[in-house]
């Protein structure tokens, strides 16, 4: 595990594009594994002004994303399909036919699992951006989640809903269930790159990292990755 210790969200930020930047400069055809968030949207900004300096070139790059919420429709606001468009694929030079992310919509949901599994694995992931849900969550693999999980469709915790409720009007309208990759995948990335910020994410931080290894906080696997890279701000990494 290699950590970078930023002063903030933006250098943060900067940091991690540069990470992603090196990956895509060495490899035009990489397979980027996305996350949606607050954490990474400071990462897609930089990535975009990278892409219109002609700092870097999207053409060739894939992307699969982690997760999305069942029965939100692609052009929904909430939706990580929306999210990532808004946020990123609209504003950069990339295919929209190379960016994957599961369909929320699926009439059948196991079909839906196998087709986006088979799809991760036939790509292969070359970095995998991630954030961190304050219970240690990665992707929506929530705690107690199994390590060899494939793409699964999983019921959102009280936490996960409580933390996700400022997207949504209340937390009535936070749909209870969302399709995420397994954790087995995450860990079959080349890299993964984690972007962790603020003092409320600095407890999560001590335990995933510095604690056991356990289903319970999914997190902590990454422990075991060879090529595990976290950047996170002073404040998420002030009780290490
Ligand atoms: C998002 C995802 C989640 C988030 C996590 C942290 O695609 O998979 O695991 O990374 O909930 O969210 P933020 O960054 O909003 O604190």
């Amino acid at each position: 595990m290699r950590i970078h210790k930023t002063s903030d969200y933006n250098e943060m930020s900067r940091k991690a594009a540069q990470i992603i930047s090196a990956q895509v400069t060495l490899k035009e055809q990489s397979v980027l594994g996305l996350a949606t968030g607050s954490s990474p949207v400071g990462t897609y900004k930089r990535l975009i002004e990278l892409d219109s300096s002609g700092d870097i070139d999207f053409s060739e790059v894939v992307t699969v994303n982690l997760d999305e919420y069942k029965g939100l429709t692609p052009d929904h606001e909430q939706s990580y399909r929306y999210f990532m468009n808004d946020n990123f694929f609209n504003h950069i030079n990339i295919k929209t036919e190379n960016t994957h992310v599961p369909n929320g919509m699926a009439e059948n949901l196991e079909l839906e699992c196998e087709r986006y599994e088979k799809l991760i694995c036939s790509l292969g992931i070359d970095l995998q951006l991630l954030g961190i849900g304050h219970n240690g969550h990665i992707g929506f693999n929530e705690p107690g989640t199994s390590f060899v999980a494939n793409t699964h469709c999983i019921s959102l915790t009280e936490s996960t809903i409580e933390a996700n409720k400022r997207f949504f009007d209340n937390a009535d309208q936070v749909p209870r269930q969302a399709y995420t990759m397994g954790v087995k995948a995450i860990m079959q990335a080349k890299c993964v790159l984690m972007v962790i910020s603020g003092k409320e994410k600095a407890q999560i931080v001590k335990e995933s990292f510095f604690g056991p290894i356990t289903p319970q906080v999914p997190a902590s696997l990454l422990q075991l990755h060879s090529n595990f890279i976290l950047v996170g701000d002073e404040a998420a990494l002030s009780l290490l």
